[in-house]
């Protein structure tokens, strides 16, 4: 365990590394108990200054510089570095060292699961298997052998392409790799173990014959059908779409059971956390297929956005995850389209843009108002593997996205073009993306640049904006003015910080009259007119005026959620309830449906709190009635526009958080709303049944989403001869996405007795399938009636393991996370429980740890009863002797 007092690392400390490591050859001796790693690199100096090499948890046996020897105190170690001084310009050194694979529980370096040796190496894991210089600005030509037991290992995998294989003396045997081309370390990866695989053989764009395969443990070779269509779906969209092939004649995915993360894009070889490779109908949701195309195509998609240009420091991580989580959405999204009329594909991709603004607004926002808040590009960290986070990736996805709406698709592909024709090859920055952007955009917008838009990388915190409307009945004109502003956030608040400017905003809107119908839009400069307008808001605030409108008009705001900031508008809810009927643009209506809603539970929180009763307003039920019944919508979009908004996305509208009052009122609403329309309910789960062959293309899987949606407002209201429909559901369901809701229905709304029966009868089923063990543990961990003695109950069982992440993500996490009513127990047993698994994974694998230690994050924004409990949990964290760099540096931001 790391004992070290945390050091920040800063952005405008960085320096270029001093070699150039042109050439590494490893030499693994593949043992779990300890495995012997020979490295030899080939340097080149270019600049003054020792060589400094990382290393961590490595038993070091011997270095030599150009063949010779060099002991004796030519070179110093400490825990965390090796030096050597006095190098000539050019130089051969020799490394042996040993790593413990099976003991390394962090799961970062080299380590066994299920037998099987799997590495991941980025950020800072390169440095666990050897001493090198683990930065992604030092790229090199790798050449690898692995050596293991043939029996036990059979399968010896690395990147890029088998050069050699043979056997070697007392039952081992022996592979060579070469990587074509020149990658930072944090893209090194090997794999040995006996697994099984299903593959493919396919030609690029240019006739290359590719090999593709999944590999995966065996037994669960008949779950490999879907990830491996998925991929090769991902390679012909990069050509289709960005003109990117494959570069490798081999590229495989290999689904490990323990993993910290979803994915690695390691260059040919990919990792994988199991759950984002394995499914079939039976055991698998909607979700997770979908889940699964999407982390297929993201990891794929780093290997032009990450692999061939890569990040020159970590402070730059966005640049490929941002970009890289855009593509993926994208391809997501064409995927959804695909095959379908223009008016379905049009709501496919709306219900895409849902889905993933609701992931924003539930994850990121609540960060970027927190103690963690910070830039997509950071100025300063801990530790990187704290920054892994939803600012980087989706935050950053947005920022790429509105360099697209600022571009036009057309010449977003020709500023990516760009991009790649200048850097290929290299480690850049998040500027060197940007200027390529603007090399294009400078070209459409003469006089016009992106400086304004780059504040979006160096500053944290969601920007508001409060839209106005004037209306002048007698020039018949109607001024919108747009004012911006972002409170300082995280470091930002420190004395000393930079004021915060204004940013670039694209900011789409439309005009609605009071009946509804949309308004052609015109400028007072402009002669043409137009059905929806892209304002660009690039100072603090600015107007615009529009003619020949005759009465104040409904404005349709941040249309397709143009730009990641809040919108304020004082809407009356007839207004909203105009704009949820008669917008034209799809998810402004499911917008205004999501504020209606707020509202409404808003309003019924602060009722409970005051103890006075509650009653839905008629116009909300209307409202609820109008989308589930009006003709024309697909049922993926009802099921999204009839979803009330989470509880965490609530939370971020009060003031003082009151998490079971808030949990409580929704519940009460869902239960209102269940009831109020249970008839139409009733007919959605008769109109929405799937047929009996499985297929989650989002047709099916959207009418079974609205499906089980109706049947959780029926459970939740007590709806009469619910809970048997819900018991037939889960008994007779053909698929996993229908036995799961049905069982999430009973559990959370059903009686005690049914709920029991159906859970041990879902164990009984499956408990030889670890990922849908995870999903029986998930669904008591969030269960409305779990307590922390249920939770620490089910820690107990067989079947469960802190050390497996998936298996603590599925209880602990959950628990934590999404159980507002257990967690936030008055008592406070809740974050004392939440203390006790920080400590107890922090021993085990730093990273979780932190991840679980965000989640009391925002505990100022809670009553004072709570946030005074949260306070002292979190203090107890703090005070632990040997904390790891990584909690340390989350619990101390969240008391500062
Ligand atoms: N680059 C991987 C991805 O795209 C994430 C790896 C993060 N690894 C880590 N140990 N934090 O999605
Ligand atoms: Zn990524």
């Amino acid at each position: 365990m790391r004992t070290d007092t945390p050091v920040t690392i800063r952005r405008q400390n960085y320096l270029p590394f001093p070699y150039d490591i042109v050439a590494v050859e490893l030499e693994f001796d593949l043992d779990p108990a300890s495995t012997l790693v020979r490295s030899r690199l080939q340097l080149k100096r270019l600049a003054p200054g020792p060589l400094v090499l990382n290393g961590e948890d490595l038993e070091l046996l011997s270095v030599t510089v150009d063949g010779q020897s060099w002991e004796g105190g030519r070179y110093q170690l400490d825990a965390q570095t090796l030096t050597l001084d006095g190098l000539g310009d050019e130089a051969i050194i020799e490394i042996a060292s040993r790593c413990r694979p099976e003991a390394n529980s962090t799961l970062m370096g080299l380590y066994v699961s299920n037998g099987v040796f799997f590495t991941q190496c980025e950020a800072e894991g390169f440095r666990r298997i050897t001493w090198f210089p683990d930065r992604p600005d030092v790229m090199s030509r790798y050449t690898v052998a692995l050596r293991a037991d043939k029996q036990r290992f059979p399968q010896l995998l690395s990147n890029g392409n088998l050069i050699a294989q043979r056997d070697l003396p007392d039952g081992r045997h022996e592979a060579r790799w070469e990587d074509p081309f020149r990658k930072p370390c944090y893209l090194f990866a090997l794999v040995a173990g006996r697994l099984t695989w299903r593959e493919s053989r396919m030609r690029t764009r240019s006739g290359r014959e590719v090999l593709l395969q999944v590999y995966s443990d065996p037994g669960s070779e008949d779950k490999t059908q879907f990830a491996l269509e998925s991929l090769e779906r991902a390679v012909r969209w990069d050509e289709q779409r960005f003109g990117l092939e494959l570069d490798l004649d081999r590229f495989m995915i290999v689904a490990a059971r323990d993993f910290n993360m979803g994915a690695m894009e390691n260059k040919g070889l990919n990792i994988f956390n199991a759950a984002y490779v394995l499914a079939d109908p039976e055991s698998a949701t909607d979700a997770n297929f979908s889940a699964i195309e999407a982390v297929i195509g993201h990891e794929y998609f780093h290997n032009w956005t990450g692999n061939r240009v890569t990040c020159r420091d970590w402070f730059q991580l966005s640049l490929k995850e941002g970009l890289t989580v855009f593509r993926d959405q994208e391809f997501t999204a064409d995927m959804m389209a695909q095959e379908l009329d223009a008016q379905a594909a049009a709501s496919a991709r709306t219900v895409k843009r849902i889905d993933d603004v609701v992931t924003l607004r539930a994850a990121q926002f609540p960060e970027d108002a927190g103690p963690m808040a910070h830039p997509i590009r950071p100025d300063s960290y801990q530790e990187i593997g704290n920054f892994y986070t939803a600012t980087v990736y989706e935050k950053g996805s947005e920022v790429i996205r509105m360099q697209q709406t600022l571009l036009t698709p057309a010449g977003f592909r020709r500023g990516l073009d760009e991009y790649f024709r200048r850097h290929d090859g290299q480690a850049v920055t998040c500027d060197d993306f940007v200027d390529a952007m603007e090399s294009v955009y400078v070209q459409d917008h003469p006089g016009r640049g992106l400086s304004v838009f780059r504040r979006w990388y160096s500053q944290a915190g969601t920007p508001r904006v409060k839209v106005s409307l004037d209306h002048d009945a007698a020039r018949q004109t109607c001024t919108v003015t747009l004012e911006q502003r972002c409170e300082p956030v995280g470091v930002e608040r420190l004395p000393g910080a930079p004021t915060k400017q204004p940013f670039h905003i694209p900011f789409a809107i439309g005009l609605l009259d009071a009946a509804g119908k949309p308004l052609p839009l015109r400028l007072a400069s402009e002669a043409e007119t137009r059905d929806s307008l892209l304002l660009e808001l690039t100072t603090q605030r600015a107007q615009w005026t529009f003619e020949h409108v005759a009465a104040k008009p409904v404005p349709s705001l941040l249309r397709d959620f143009s730009a990641p900031v809040i919108v304020d508008y004082d809407y009356t809810d007839a207004e909203l309830a105009l704009l949820m009927k008669h917008d034209p643009n799809a998810f402004a209506r499911w917008e205004a449906g999501q504020q209606l809603a707020t509202r409404t539970i808003l309003a019924a929180t602060r009722a409970r709190q005051q103890g006075e009763p509650f009653s839905l307003h008629g116009e909300f039920v209307e409202a609820w009635r109008a989308v589930l019944t009006v003709p024309g919508l697909d049922a993926g979009y009802r099921a999204r526009a009839l979803t009330l908004p989470s509880e965490k996305t609530l939370a971020e509208y009060m003031d003082q958080v009151d998490p079971i009052a808030l949990a409580d009122a929704r519940h009460e609403t869902l239960g209102a709303l269940g009831r109020a329309l249970a008839a139409d309910w009733r007919a959605a789960t008769e109109a929405n049944q799937t047929p009996d062959a499985y297929s989650p293309d989002p047709i099916s899987a959207g009418r079974r989403a609205l499906k089980n949606l109706a049947l959780a407002y029926l459970m939740a209201g007590s709806v009469e001869g619910a809970q048997q429909q819900a018991q037939a559901q889960y008994q007779g369901a053909r698929n996993m996405t229908d036995r799961m809701a049905a069982l999430s229905t009973l559990v959370n709304y059903g009686e005690a007795a049914a709920a029991t029966a159906a859970l041990t009868d879902f164990y009984e089923r499956w408990q030889d399938d670890p990922l849908v063990v995870d999903k029986w543990f998930t669904l008591q961990a969030t269960a409305r009636s779990t307590t922390v003695e249920t939770v620490e109950g089910l820690m107990v069982h067989p079947a469960f393991s802190l050390r497996n992440p998936n298996r603590a993500r599925s209880l602990v996490f959950q628990f934590c996370l999404n159980n507002p009513i257990g967690f936030h127990r008055a008592d406070g047993s809740g974050y004392r429980y939440w203390a006790e698994q920080v400590l107890a994974l922090d021993a085990l694998n730093p990273e979780i740890a932190a991840r679980l230690a965000r989640t009391l994050d925002r505990w100022v924004r809670y009553v004072p009863e709570l946030s005074e409990s949260m306070r002292q949990a979190l203090q107890q964290v703090r005070n632990h002797p040997g904390l790891s760099r990584n909690v340390t540096e989350i619990v101390s931001k969240a008391l500062e």
